[in-house]
This record gives structure tokens, C-alpha cells and sequence, in this order.
């Protein structure tokens, strides 16, 4: 496995490498989920190609309060995981390379960004839309792999790619968890073990609402104060929101329908902020069925 840290290093790596490729971008602190990540772009050797991998903590994208300067590195660790998972390439830039002096040039997607993450986290989508773009023009990604867990993030990244005409295929990936239901994330790491238990609540209240839709009920209401009902039995978890929208649009759904839905919340335990989510009905939790119908209206 190479690693490298310049655009001129990876073009030259990149010129060297089988297509099609397969491209995996973490901010590092990689655990499990990204490793599944990997594990799915593993499919594009079948074809001959490679697997791509980036590890970038993108200033941009954080908030004058949030957690950059102690947003986990592990880039030692990482590495060696990359590499037991049969990556071909890492990408590591320093900032200074991936926004030179005079950078000013920023992508901005709409509506999709705006609700949900985006309301709380104004500017967050920007970073993301900006260095998710220079990322897959820099490693020519034919294929990329995000998590279900960031499910606003791919319908931002998607809804970017159809109106920029970019010509990655975007392929959505099913959230890995740990026994207790939660989702895997590289801030779990700075929950303490009480608050580690305590968090195990958030996959269970998304798991009670999953049940009551099964069971037959379609009010986003009622759904939303199921898991709303969960949460709060829970005192070490605080909530911030919870939501039901269609999960083609993310637009808030206020009536009965059979639209696809995105049920996702966020919560703070202690410090730490933590996100989850599940499409209902439960069948569409599957690689296929998030890639088509997650972000796709
Ligand atoms: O999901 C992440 O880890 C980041 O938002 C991403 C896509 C690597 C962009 O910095």
C-alpha cells in the first residue's frame, strides 16, 4: 500500500494503478464502519481496479465551537487498517495542500443541506460539498462509498454530483454497530463508560418507531414521539432533534404517506454529539435500496 501526501505523488500513484477505481474518504480515526467501507469498494478488483482511500480532517467543515482540534488522529493506526483491509492508496494531505494560499472557491448545494445537520451546523455542508468535490476530482474515484450513518451527507453529495454532472457513482452503505445498537463513530471514543451505556438508548428508540411502522403506523408524528418517548427515559441523553422526512427530499413530513422515510435523530451525551438514523420500511436498510432511494429526489 502507498501513501502519499501531494497531489504530484498521488497523480503519479494514481497514473500507475489499475481502474476502475474505488474511493473510500474518512477523516481518519477509522473504526469498523469505515473498514466496511473499504470492504464494499473491495468489489471494484473484481474488475482489475483499486481501492482509494483519503484521510483528511477538513478544517472546513467544523464550526468556530466544534471539535476540530481534538477531533481524533490516529493516522499510525489507520494506516496499518488500510492496509489490512486491502487498500491500495491513501491519500494524507496536509491542509496547506488541499487549500493553498488564495483558495477561494466553494461549493454551496441548496435545500438539501439546509434542514436537519444544516440547521444546527451552519456551514458544515459547504466544508463538506467543497472538499468531497476536490477529493474525487484528486483521486479520478469512479465509485465512492458513504455510510448510512451521515444520511444527510449523502443526500447532499448526491444531489451535488446530479447537478454538477460528476462522474463518480455514489454507493450507500448500511450503518455498523456495535452489540448494543449503536452506531459506530469515531466520537463514541470520548463517551465515558456510563455514558457509553447510556447511549445505547438511541438505536433502541429508532428501533421502537421501526416496530410501530411495521406494525402499521404511517403518522410521522407518532413516530417521532416514540423515539422521542425512549430518549427521554434515558437522563444522560440529551435531545436535539428528531425527525421524519421523506428520505428522497429530507423535507419533514407532517401527514400519513407512503413515502420512503428517513427516521433520524441527534442527541448529546455529556460533550459529545451523536447522530442515527433507519429508512422505513426496515426492508430498504440494504446497500441497494439506500443507494436508490436515499437523497434521490
Ligand atoms: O464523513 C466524513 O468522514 C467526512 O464528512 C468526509 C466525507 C470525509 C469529508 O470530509
Amino acid at each position: 500500500m502507498e501513501v502519499v501526501e501531494t497531489i504530484e505523488a498521488l497523480n503519479s500513484a494514481l497514473d500507475r494503478l489499475p481502474k476502475p477505481f474505488g474511493v473510500v474518504l474518512t477523516m481518519g480515526a477509522l473504526h469498523a464502519g469505515h473498514i466496511a467501507l473499504v470492504e464494499q469498494a473491495i468489489e471494484v478488483k473484481a474488475s482489475g481496479g483499486s481501492v482509494i482511500s483519503t484521510i483528511f480532517v477538513n478544517p472546513t467543515q467544523f464550526g468556530p465551537q466544534e471539535d476540530l482540534s481534538a477531533y481524533p488522529r490516529a493516522l499510525e493506526g489507520d494506516l496499518a487498517r488500510f492496509k489490512a483491509a486491502g487498500v491500495d492508496l491513501v491519500f494524507t494531505p496536509p491542509p496547506n495542500v488541499m487549500y493553498p494560499a488564495g483558495f477561494q472557491t466553494t461549493v454551496e448545494v441548496g435545500e438539501v443541506s439546509q434542514g436537519l445537520e444544516g440547521s444546527r451546523r451552519p456551514g458544515h455542508f459547504k466544508g463538506v460539498a467543497t472538499v468531497v468535490t476536490k477529493l474525487l476530482n484528486l483521486t479520478r474515484a469512479d465509485t465512492t462509498y458513504f455510510g448510512q450513518k451521515d444520511a444527510q451527507q449523502v443526500a447532499v453529495i448526491k444531489r451535488m454530483v446530479r447537478d454538477l454532472n460528476m462522474r463518480t457513482n455514489i454507493a450507500v452503505i448500511p450503518t455498523v454497530r456495535e452489540s448494543d445498537g449503536l452506531a459506530m463513530s469515531s466520537r463514541n471514543r470520548y463517551l465515558s463508560d456510563y455514558q457509553r451505556r447510556a447511549a445505547g438508548v438511541i438505536s433502541r428508540a429508532l428501533k421502537a418507531a421501526g416496530e410501530m411502522y411495521e406494525q402499521g403506523e404511517r403518522l410521522p408524528k407518532a413516530l417521532r414521539l416514540t423515539v422521542q418517548r425512549v430518549l427521554i427515559a434515558e437522563p444522560l441523553v440529551e435531545m436535539d432533534y428528531v425527525s421524519a422526512a421523506d428520505a428522497r427530499t429530507l423535507q419533514e413530513l407532517h401527514e400519513a404517506s407512503d413515502a420512503p422515510i428517513l427516521l433520524s435523530l441527534a442527541v448529546r451525551v455529556g460533550q459529545t454529539r451523536l447522530l442515527d438514523n433507519c429508512l422505513l420500511p426496515l426492508s430498504l436498510n440494504n446497500r441497494a435500496d439506500l443507494t436508490t432511494t436515499l437523497g434521490a429526489g
